[in-house]
């Protein structure tokens, strides 16, 4: 379980970003598909151009996806069985690739908002990301 000064430092970040979280979500996505090209694979049916319509949308689902994840902390598998399935199973998304994606997101975050990212605020970020992504991917620790 994320202890609460962790799960505090997220939420007060979360109500900073308000409804930009797809923002930074969509920032992470288009870092990610440049850090390790053969992430694009997975989207080859989206336009993959920078600025493009599609990766926002998607940036959108995981920016909700994330915020659904810090409100059910403590029952994070249960919230994000389906998209557990979803992942592993049927897309068969490499379980390296949710680390490059929560580390692209840290990235992103510390670039907008530098002066609240303190190397606390980074710590408890990444164990968040860390328990978002051992329910998304369990063989990914
Ligand atoms: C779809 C969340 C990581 C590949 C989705 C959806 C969500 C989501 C909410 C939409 C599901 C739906 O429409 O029902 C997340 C979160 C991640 C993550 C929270 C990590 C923190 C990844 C990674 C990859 C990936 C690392 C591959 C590199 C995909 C693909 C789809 C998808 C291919 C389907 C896209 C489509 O066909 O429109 N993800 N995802 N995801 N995700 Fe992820």
């Amino acid at each position: 379980v994320l202890a609460a000064e962790d799960r505090a430092a997220v939420r007060a970040l979360w109500r900073k970003l308000g409804s930009n979280v797809h923002v930074y979500t969509t920032e992470a996505l288009e870092r990610t598909f440049l850090a390790l090209p053969s992430t694009k694979t997975h989207f080859h049916h989206l336009d993959l151009r920078p600025r493009s319509a599609q990766v926002r949308a998607h940036g959108e689902k995981v920016a909700f996806a994330l915020t659904v994840a810090l409100d059910h902390l403590d029952d994070l598998p249960r919230a994000l069985s389906a998209l557990r399935v979803l992942h592993s199973h049927k897309l068969r998304v490499d379980p390296v690739n949710f680390k490059l994606l929560g580390h692209c997101l840290l990235v992103t975050l510390a670039q907008h908002y530098p002066g609240d990212f303190s190397s606390a605020l980074q710590a408890s970020l990444d164990k968040f990301l860390s328990h978002v992504i051992s329910a998304l991917a369990p063989s990914c620790r």
